[in-house]
């Protein structure tokens, strides 16, 4: 996860912008490769995706062209104390965080601490001084349960930056909000985070 070294002594010593994308088991998950391939064509971007395991259902591997992490690989990375803790090491990595979709479930573990897989660790040890990016997406009647306002809510409070749901027709058949905002909503929120950041910098 070090940043990449410049291949000529001459060349300017900038380092790529770096953007975990976070992904949990929404059907929105589907957008997952377009997402990742409008952040990438956002200039000195590198993204990494981390998946929880019902993620995975909804979107194939080979259609995500950048590193793609999951449980797995935080278990088989540490066999003893020298070697990287990976949750640890993706929290150093990124510079913001972006979770799309999110699902009531991550939302609720994450509202209230809970830390059981590679994703929620990584948010558990998140450096608040970097913008963590959220976009629910889950059907209309989870959606209006009062719960999900207080852990919405929960997640503001952390200094999150929620990127509202829409009312739509969703997958399920149901009419109404929920679905995770659209793939160019995103992307837009992501650069204005970004050039905020550059410009609070120069
Ligand atoms: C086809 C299908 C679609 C689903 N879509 C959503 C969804 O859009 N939003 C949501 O909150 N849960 C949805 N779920 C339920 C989650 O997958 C389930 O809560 C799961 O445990 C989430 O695990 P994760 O948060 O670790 O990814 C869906 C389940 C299935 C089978």
């Amino acid at each position: 996860m070090e940043p990449r070294a410049t291949s000529s002594a001459a060349a300017p010593l900038r380092r790529q912008f770096h953007v975990l994308v976070g992904v949990t088991g929404s059907v929105a998950a589907l957008k997952l490769p377009l997402l990742v391939s409008k952040l990438l064509d956002i200039p000195d971007l590198e993204v990494a995706v981390v998946t929880t395991e019902r993620a995975k259902h909804f979107y194939s591997p080979r259609d995500v062209p950048v590193t793609l992490y999951s449980d797995a690989d935080e278990w088989e990375m540490w066999k003893r104390r020298s070697d990287p803790v990976l949750h640890i090491d993706l929290r150093r990595w990124a510079d913001l965080m972006l979770v799309a979709p999110l699902d009531a479930n991550t939302l609720g573990k994450v509202a209230s601490g809970i830390c059981d897989n590679l994703l929620t660790c990584v948010i558990r040890a998140w450096d608040r001084s970097k913008p963590l990016l959220f976009c629910p997406a889950m059907n209309t009647a989870m959606w209006e349960h009062p719960i999900t306002e207080q852990q919405v809510g929960q997640l503001k409070d952390f200094g999150y930056i929620e990127i509202p749901c829409v009312a739509k027709k969703l997958v399920c058949g149901d009419q109404g909000l929920g679905a995770m905002a659209e793939v160019g909503t995103i992307v837009g929120k992501v650069k204005e985070v970004l050039s905020q950041g550059s410009s609070q910098q120069s």
